[in-house]
């Protein structure tokens, strides 16, 4: 007996398949199925072979794969009693609850008092899959892995795309086959890390940015997770994923965080434009446009004097800057990275008359203040671990990050001390925005530290709601759909460095909107890569993005600072429908140029950025090949910054003198003959549609 569900919109279809009331399976996903489509019968259709030395039947790719059922590879529930036995359980099918746009299917083992209920979800603006996965226990149990609901993707599909990086190098792609065996990623950093940004993209051979099959996955949390890539020895493939292993107590009921699914046969750029807009939609900000940031750390560090910080404040106000951060050194005895960590009370010897006057002079010039925090952390050179030593997550032995420790954040007294230091600060000073820094992982994996800092952002968030927050973590650490479903900004990378940043942005940008991913310009020569770049490079790197400037700007001569207003003047005019543009990553058929093009949703105009990171292979810029436009319209094409045009550019191309026009078949097939340019330079282009 076959029961069967489907959950799709116009772009993809997604069935499951229960059998004598077991676990269902994904039995298709992919392509949109038409409307006739008999879904029981897909179920039989899909039955595979069976052959020697093989079992009678092949145990199904349940969406959460049973021991109980000769599961040849990793199974989706492991855990024990509390007296330490494994269990073991038969799931059967108890009720399904099905709408247009969601399924919650619940299944129990009444011999061991076990009750699965998977939750689907898909979401018509965007086209992305929610998927979670609840565990309820008669008794309490330990569980030490629960997989969100397992999919199965296709043999064609046989290309890994997954994420790796470092400290000012995050969202590294690392891509490879699938072979036979399980690519585990066990995430035990306890953050999201920025090694480890938890996701997967499963791709048909050739898959590029603007075309091919996609099976793209995101794990919205901020603890450490675990995936599971598989390749069964039959050839079936499967993909998991989870809280990091050992993430759970004993307990009588676990939950997954959310697991995001998209298919997309547009290339990456049709899951990242759904990713995208699922945190276009779902972040809430307290004003709509983005503010132009200011953060002080790279102008001054820890050396905070009030004359200069209002010097600084306002030579950034005449660049165009809206909000000013004061970031790390204003509290406690905080002069260096060794102390004071946990005594959030404002530092007298910098700041004897407290914030105001500094505030004052902010607000004073039109701009809003925000303010550094670390909360999760402590110093033992502070009066908060002089009082407290036992908040301390892990063991006084373990091996210090940045010279500091972690506060467990499980401990209810832990949270109530912070939200009060914190909203004592927050009452007493017109604050509006929070740069939240996290600098270092966990002693330990525990879920419990995650969701206790959950709990801390979401009560200041209810008791301060114009307050937005920016998820920071040594730069780009804690960056996912948990934090962002509580966060309003990430601060992407401590790389500054424009060259480095166009790679990173552009291919976080397979998950993050422009409007939430701070990008900043920074000195002129840059502090983590010692590079010397223009400021035209490095302004119009940030302006990609969320932008904010982060170097001294006492540093900036005439020619800088000119440059740089008139790059944020061009952001200001244009933000309004950039921060809500899809951001298309394009095919560049020059591996030293990064493109990617920032469309109005609606497509009726776009920008272009077009990035030479270094010198060209080949003498003639090749031709910068758009995407996303409208085959038969026509558009109009200039260039936002001609005035860059090199004197070494000696022909005539059709765009160094004026706009051009043609239409986007064109310019998607043939693309755009751009002026020859030096190597750490971008070309703007703009569009409209005619
Ligand atoms: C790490 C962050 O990424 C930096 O931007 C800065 O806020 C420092 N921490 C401050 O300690």
């Amino acid at each position: 007996m076959i029961k069967a569900w489907h959950l799709g919109d116009a772009r993809q279809s997604l069935v499951l398949a229960s059998q004598d009331d077991r676990l269902p399976a994904a039995v298709y996903w992919g392509a949109a199925l038409p409307a006739g489509e008999d879904i029981e019968a897909i179920a039989r259709l899909g039955e595979f072979d069976v052959t020697g030395g093989m079992l009678d039947r092949n145990p199904e790719i349940s969406l959460c794969p049973e021991a109980s059922r000769n599961f040849p590879g990793q199974i989706g529930l492991v855990g024990r009693t509390a007296s330490g036995a494994p269990l073991c359980p038969e799931f059967r099918f108890q009720e399904a609850d099905k709408t247009d746009s969601t399924l919650n299917l619940v299944f129990g083992d009444d011999s061991c008092g076990l009750k699965l209920t998977i939750l689907l979800s898909l979401d018509d603006q965007t086209s992305l899959y929610k998927l979670k996965t609840v565990l309820e226990s008669r008794d309490p149990i330990t569980v030490d892995w629960l997989a969100a609901p397992v999919l199965q993707t296709p043999a064609s599909a046989s290309r890994l795309l997954e994420f790796s990086g470092r400290w000012c190098s995050e969202f590294q792609i690392r891509e490879s086959e699938f072979l036979p065996g399980a690519r585990v990623r066990d995430n035990r950093t306890g953050r999201t890390d920025h090694a480890h940004f938890p996701a997967f993209l499963a791709t048909a051979k050739g898959t590029s940015n603007t075309a091919g099959e996609v099976y793209a996955f995101h794990y919205g949390w901020s603890g450490g997770h675990k995936m599971v890539a598989e390749e069964l020895a039959d050839g079936r493939r499967q993909v998991q994923f989870g809280h990091a292993t050992a993430g759970y107590a004993i307990e009588t009921r676990f939950e997954t965080a959310p697991l995001y699914a998209s298919y997309s046969a547009e290339g990456l750029n049709g899951s990242a434009v759904s990713f995208q807009r699922h945190l276009r939609k779902s972040v809430t900000f307290s004003r709509p446009e983005r503010p132009v940031h200011y953060n002080c750390w790279e102008a001054v560090y820890f050396d905070h004097k009030l004359d200069e910080l209002k010097d600084i404040a306002t030579r950034a106000a005449d660049l165009g800057a809206e909000r000013f951060v004061l970031d790390d050194g204003w509290f406690g005895r905080r002069d260096d990275d060794t102390t004071s960590l946990g005594d959030w009370w404002i530092d007298e010897r910098k700041y004897p008359d407290g914030l105001a006057p500094l505030i004052d002079h902010v607000k004073g010039l039109g701009l809003e203040f925000g303010l550094w925090f670390e909360p999760e952390m402590i110093n033992e050179d502070s009066d908060l671990y002089r009082q407290h030593p036992d908040w301390v997550l892990g063991s006084l032995t373990q091996i210090r990050g940045r010279q500091q420790l972690v506060l467990d954040m499980a401990n209810s007294l832990v949270r109530d001390h912070l939200f009060e230091r914190i909203s004592e600060l927050l009452s007493t000073n017109v604050i509006s925005y929070i740069k939240w820094d996290h600098n270092r992982v966990l002693p330990q994996v525990a879920a419990e530290q995650t969701v206790g800092t959950y709990e801390l952002i979401d009560r200041l968030r209810e008791g301060f709601p114009h307050v937005e927050i920016e998820s920071c973590s040594a730069g780009g650490g804690r960056i996912d759909f948990g934090i962002l479903e509580r966060t309003q900004r990430v601060w992407l990378s401590d790389s500054n460095d424009a060259l480095e940043r166009q790679r990173i942005q552009h291919d976080a940008a397979l998950f993050l909107p422009a409007s939430i991913t701070g990008s900043h310009v920074g000195p002129r020569k840059c502090h983590t890569s010692g590079r010397v770049l223009s400021m035209s490079f490095r302004a119009w790197t940030a302006a990609q993005r969320h932008l904010g400037f982060e170097m001294d700007p006492r540093e900036l001569d005439t020619d800088e600072a000119a440059t740089l207003k008139a790059v944020t003047d061009w952001w200001k005019a244009n933000r309004e429908w950039l921060m809500q543009a899809d951001i298309l990553r394009l095919d560049s058929d020059d591996p030293s140029v990064i493109a990617e093009l920032h469309r109005e949703e609606t497509g009726g105009r776009f920008v272009a950025f077009a990035a030479l990171l270094q010198t060209s292979a080949q003498i003639l810029p090749r031709p910068l090949r758009l995407s996303g436009l409208e085959p038969a319209a026509r558009y109009r094409v200039d260039l936002a910054n001609r005035s860059e045009i090199s004197n070494l550019s000696r022909g005539s191309p059709a765009l160094k003198s004026g706009p051009i026009e043609a239409t986007g078949q064109y310019f998607m097939s043939h693309g755009i003959s751009l002026p020859w340019k030096f190597p750490g330079t971008l070309w703007v282009l703009e569009g409209q549609r005619i």
